[in-house]
C-alpha cells in the first residue's frame, strides 16, 4: 500500500489514517492491513497525531466464534469491528451498507482500500446536495475495490468546518462487462464502540407531524424509515443519537439528515458485543437497481453533526448548515414575506370578487403577499377532479391569473399561486388524453389517495409535460410565489416505462424525475419564492429544501398542536424553513379555540402567514392583526434568521422558546401555556443565548384582553350587575380595556441567562390588579430583549 502524507486544514492524512476536522469535531478512520476501513472516532475535536497506535483497537485472537476474515488474518473478525462500511459475506453479519447481487448470484462483497483523492466539493449527479458559496470546501474520496469483482466503491467525506458538519455520500461504479444488481447503497455508517444510545426520531401523521420519540438502543435493530415514496410525515429522515443522560444543553449527541425526498432508512443496530451500528440512506425496501457495464449509482448525501452540547448544539449546527449550505437562490437570506392564503378562507368556493375582497382586507392589515390556493384551474370545485388541467377556470376567474395578479399588484401586494403538478385526477382532460402518464398497473384496480393518481415521473415525457405546463402557468402572470403541493403517497408502485427487471428502480427514479423538474423550473424562475408542501409536512426534507427554501409544515394551524409540531421540526430544521399561519377559531382541524394573540405567538416563530377570511373579521380583530404584522416586521429578521433555543418543550404544561439575533443585540422569546394549574401563580422566563456581558431592556408585548373572558367576575369591579353574555356584557367588552401586565427591566444578559426574570404574579383566584398576569389555558406572552448601548 502507498504511504500517504498530506496535511490540510480540514482533511488530515498520514500513514493510512484519515482525519476530518471541523471547528469543534474530528472524524477519524484508518486503513487496516487487510484494506478494510476501521472507524476510530467521531466526536470531540482531537489533535492530529503522528502515531495513532494507542487508539487502534487491539486484536490478537478472534473473539469467540466470530468468522475469521481469511487465512492470513486469523485474528480479524469483521462482525465486531467499528467500520466505515459493512458488507455481506465476510463475517460482518450486521445490517450492510452496500449489498450487491453479482452475475453469478452471489452477494458477498469485499471492498478494500485502493487510493484516495481530494477534490473540490462536487454536485451529485441528478441529486441535490450541499454546497459552499465560496467554493472553498473540499471532499475526501476514498476509493475501494471489491477484491473479487470489477466494482469500485467511492466514499466521499466533506467537512464543513464552520458549521461542524461532515457530509458523506457514496458512489458505486461497475467496471466490469456484466450488469450487477445493486440491492442497497447507503449514504452513511457510524459505528460506535459503546451502546445504550438513545435514538431520537420524529414520527407522525397528517396534522400530527414531528412527534419526538426516544428509543434506548441496547440490543436488536431499531428502524426509522419511509415506504410512502416520499420522505413522509410518518417518520422524518432527521434523527439523533445521544449518549445516556444527554439533555438539551449537555451530552454527546449526533444528528443525521439526508438530502433526499424519497423512501429513506435510518437504523441503529446493537450487537451482543455492545457496539452501536448506525446507518442512513435510501430505503432498501422496494429498491433494486440494475447497474450496467460502465454505469454507476450515487447515493444521496447524508449530513452528520456531533455536539457535546446536547440537543441544542445539534439543532444550532443543523440550522446553520441548512441555512448556509442547503438553502440556495434569491431567497436564501432574504426576509420572507407575510402572506395571506385563501385555503381556509374559501376552500374551493371562491370567485374573483371574493378573492379581491379578501386581498383588500389583507392589504389594510399589512399583508405583503396574497396566495391563491387550490381550486383556480380546470373544473376544480372539490377534490375529485381537474388535477393535471392547468388552465384557468374562467367561471371563477374571468380575467385569468393575469387579470387577478394585476389587481393584487395594484393593491400593493405580490401574488402567488398553488399547484400540485405531480398529480392527476381521472376526471381531467390530462388523464383522458394521456392515461399512460399516470402510475397504474395495467389491468388492476388502483388505490387512490384524495381521489387522485400520481403522474409517472420516472418517464422523461411526463417530466417534460409537467415542466411545460408549469412554465406556462408561472409565466402567465406576475407570480412571485408558488406553493408546490403533493397530496398523496405512492401505491401500486409500477412504471410501464420500466421493464420487469427494473421495477425496483421505480421509487428512486421517481425522485430523480422530480428533482429534474424542480431543477429546471427553479432555474427558469429564480425570483419566485417556492414553498414546498405535501398535505403539510408529508415531504419536509433537505432534498425539497434544496430547491424550495420554505415548507408548509403542517395543515394543523391549531396553536397548541402547532407548538408541538414546530418544536419537533426545530430539532433539525431552522425557522426560516417553517411556514406557520394564523387561522380562524374554532380551529378547522381541532375545533379548539385559542386567543388570536396565542395563534400569533406560535406562528411568528415560523414564517408568518394568515389563513382565514380577514374580510369577515370585526374591526377589533383586524386592528389586532394589523398591530401583529407591524410588530413582526420590526423583529422579522431576528425571528426568521436568529439562533433558536428551546427552553421548555411542553413539559410542565408549557413551551418556551427564543431566538437571538446572530449579533446578540436583539432577542424574542415566547412563553406558551397549555393549561392552567390552579393556585400556581409564579412564572419565570430564563433566557438562553444572550450575551453574558451585554445589558438588555426586557419587555413584554402588551396584550388587550376581552373582558368577557373573565365571565361573571366582571361583577367584582362593576358598580351595576352585569349578566354574563348579556347585552351589557357585550357593551362592556367594547369599551372596557383589560390590559396585560407590564414587564420592564434593564438587566445584564448573564442575569437573564442564569436567573431569569421572575414574572408578574399569575391570576390565582384570590384577587387581581394591573400587575396581574392573566395566564389562562392556551395563553402566551412574547418577551423582547434589546441591547442597551
Ligand atoms: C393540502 C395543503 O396542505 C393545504 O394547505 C391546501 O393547499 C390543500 N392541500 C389544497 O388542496
Amino acid at each position: 500500500m502507498v504511504e500517504l502524507v498530506e496535511k490540510k486544514q480540514s482533511i488530515l492524512i498520514k500513514e493510512h489514517v484519515f482525519q476530518l476536522q471541523t471547528a469543534h469535531t474530528s472524524y477519524v478512520f484508518h486503513v487496516l492491513p487487510t484494506g478494510h476501513l476501521e472507524h476510530l472516532h467521531y466526536g470531540e475535536k482531537v489533535e492530529f497525531q503522528d502515531n495513532y497506535e494507542a487508539v487502534f483497537p487491539k486484536y490478537e485472537f478472534v473473539e469467540g466464534n466470530l468468522n475469521t476474515y481469511n487465512q492470513e488474518n486469523l485474528n480479524l473478525g469483521l462482525e465486531n469491528r467499528c467500520l466505515e462500511i459493512s458488507t455481506r459475506g465476510k463475517g460482518d453479519i450486521r445490517e450492510p451498507f452496500v449489498d450487491i447481487t453479482y452475475p453469478d448470484g452471489s452477494n458477498t462483497c469485499d471492498f478494500l482500500y485502493e487510493s484516495y483523492q481530494i477534490v473540490k466539493k462536487q454536485e451529485l449527479e441528478g441529486l441535490p446536495s450541499s454546497y459552499d458559496e465560496n467554493e472553498e470546501v473540499e471532499t475526501l474520496i476514498i476509493i475501494l475495490k471489491d477484491k473479487n469483482h470489477p466494482v469500485e466503491l467511492q466514499l466521499s467525506y466533506t467537512s464543513f468546518y464552520d458549521t461542524d458538519v461532515i457530509t458523506r455520500s457514496s458512489k458505486l461504479v461497475n467496471l466490469g462487462e456484466e450488469s450487477i444488481q445493486l440491492e442497497r447503497l447507503l449514504s452513511a455508517q457510524l459505528d460506535l464502540d459503546e451502546y445504550g444510545y438513545t435514538f431520537t426520531t420524529f414520527q407522525g401523521a397528517w396534522v400530527r407531524e414531528m412527534e419526538r420519540l426516544d428509543t434506548v438502543c441496547k440490543g436488536g435493530i431499531v428502524v426509522n424509515d419511509s415506504k410512502t415514496g416520499g420522505s413522509s410525515n410518518r417518520h422524518n429522515p432527521f434523527v439523533m443519537l445521544s449518549a445516556e443522560g444527554t439533555t438539551e444543553e449537555a451530552g454527546d449527541s449526533y444528528g443525521c439528515n439526508l438530502i433526499y425526498s424519497g423512501n429513506h432508512y435510518e437504523a441503529v443496530e446493537v450487537n451482543g458485543y455492545e457496539t452501536t451500528h448506525f446507518l442512513a440512506g435510501i430505503n432498501p425496501f422496494g429498491f433494486s437497481y440494475n447497474i450496467g457495464a460502465g454505469e454507476s449509482f450515487s447515493s444521496p448525501e447524508a449530513v452528520l453533526t456531533y455536539s457535546n452540547q446536547g440537543f441544542s448544539g445539534i439543532s444550532r449546527q443543523m440550522h446553520q448548515f441548512v441555512r448556509e449550505h442547503v438553502v440556495r437562490g434569491t431567497w436564501k437570506k432574504k426576509e420572507r414575506p407575510i402572506l395571506l392564503n385563501s385555503w381556509e378562507a374559501f376552500y374551493f368556493d371562491f370567485n374573483e370578487s371574493k378573492l379581491l375582497k379578501l386581498a383588500r382586507a389583507g392589504k389594510k392589515v399589512g399583508i405583503e403577499l396574497f396566495v391563491l390556493d387550490d381550486g383556480w384551474f380546470g373544473e376544480r370545485n372539490d377534490d375529485t377532479s381537474s388535477l393535471g388541467d392547468w388552465y384557468v377556470n374562467k367561471k371563477k376567474l374571468p380575467n385569468g391569473l393575469n387579470g387577478l395578479s394585476k389587481k393584487i399588484n395594484a393593491l400593493g401586494m405580490d401574488f402567488g399561486i398553488w399547484v400540485e403538478p405531480e398529480m392527476v385526477n381521472r376526471k381531467s382532460m390530462c388523464y383522458e388524453e394521456h392515461p399512460e402518464y399516470a402510475i397504474e398497473i395495467p389491468g388492476q384496480d388502483q388505490s387512490l389517495g384524495r381521489n387522485q393518481l400520481i403522474l409517472d415521473l420516472t418517464k422523461v415525457e411526463v417530466q417534460d409535460y409537467i415542466i411545460e405546463q408549469m412554465i406556462a402557468v408561472f409565466g402567465s402572470a406576475n407570480i412571485s410565489y408558488v406553493k408546490w403541493d403533493m397530496n398523496r403517497i405512492v401505491s401500486d408502485a409500477f412504471s410501464t416505462g420500466l421493464d420487469n427487471r427494473s421495477q425496483g428502480e421505480f421509487y428512486h427514479r421517481y425522485i430523480l424525475g422530480l428533482y429534474r423538474v424542480l431543477d429546471v423550473l427553479t432555474k427558469q424562475f429564480p425570483e419566485i419564492l417556492f414553498e414546498s408542501c405535501a398535505s403539510g409536512g408529508n415531504r419536509f426534507d433537505l432534498g425539497m429544501i434544496s430547491y424550495m427554501p420554505q415548507v408548509w409544515a403542517s395543515d394543523n394551524t391549531d396553536a397548541i398542536c402547532r407548538a408541538k409540531i414546530q418544536t419537533g421540526y426545530s430539532y433539525g430544521y431552522p425557522m426560516s424553513t417553517i411556514g406557520a399561519h394564523v387561522s380562524s377559531c374554532p380551529n378547522h382541524q381541532t375545533l379548539r379555540t385559542t386567543l388570536l394573540e396565542t395563534r400569533f405567538s406560535v406562528a411568528c416563530f415560523g414564517l408568518l402567514g394568515y389563513e382565514c377570511n380577514l374580510a369577515d373579521l370585526g374591526n377589533k380583530e383586524l386592528e389586532a392583526i394589523k398591530e401583529q404584522i407591524a410588530w413582526y416586521k420590526q423583529y422579522r429578521k431576528t425571528l426568521q434568521y436568529g439562533d433558536y433555543y428551546r427552553m421548555k418543550n411542553g413539559e410542565n404544561r408549557c413551551y418556551q422558546w427564543m431566538v437571538v439575533d446572530r449579533d446578540t443585540s436583539k432577542a424574542v422569546g415566547v412563553y406558551l401555556q397549555k393549561d392552567v394549574k390552579a393556585n400556581y401563580v409564579t412564572g419565570k422566563f430564563k433566557t438562553k443565548g444572550l450575551a453574558e456581558d451585554k445589558k438588555y431592556h426586557f419587555t413584554n408585548r402588551l396584550q388587550v384582553f376581552d373582558v368577557r373572558e373573565f365571565g361573571d367576575l366582571i361583577n367584582m369591579i362593576s358598580p351595576i350587575h352585569i349578566k354574563q353574555d348579556g347585552v351589557l356584557h357585550q357593551i362592556a367588552a367594547q369599551f372596557v380595556k383589560m390590559n396585560s401586565e407590564v414587564e420592564d427591566y434593564e438587566i445584564m444578559g448573564n442575569v437573564l441567562n442564569h436567573i431569569g426574570v421572575r414574572l408578574r404574579q399569575g391570576f390565582g383566584g384570590t384577587g387581581y390588579n394591573d400587575n396581574t398576569r392573566f395566564f389562562q389555558d392556551y395563553t402566551s406572552r412574547i418577551y423582547i430583549m434589546e441591547e442597551i448601548n
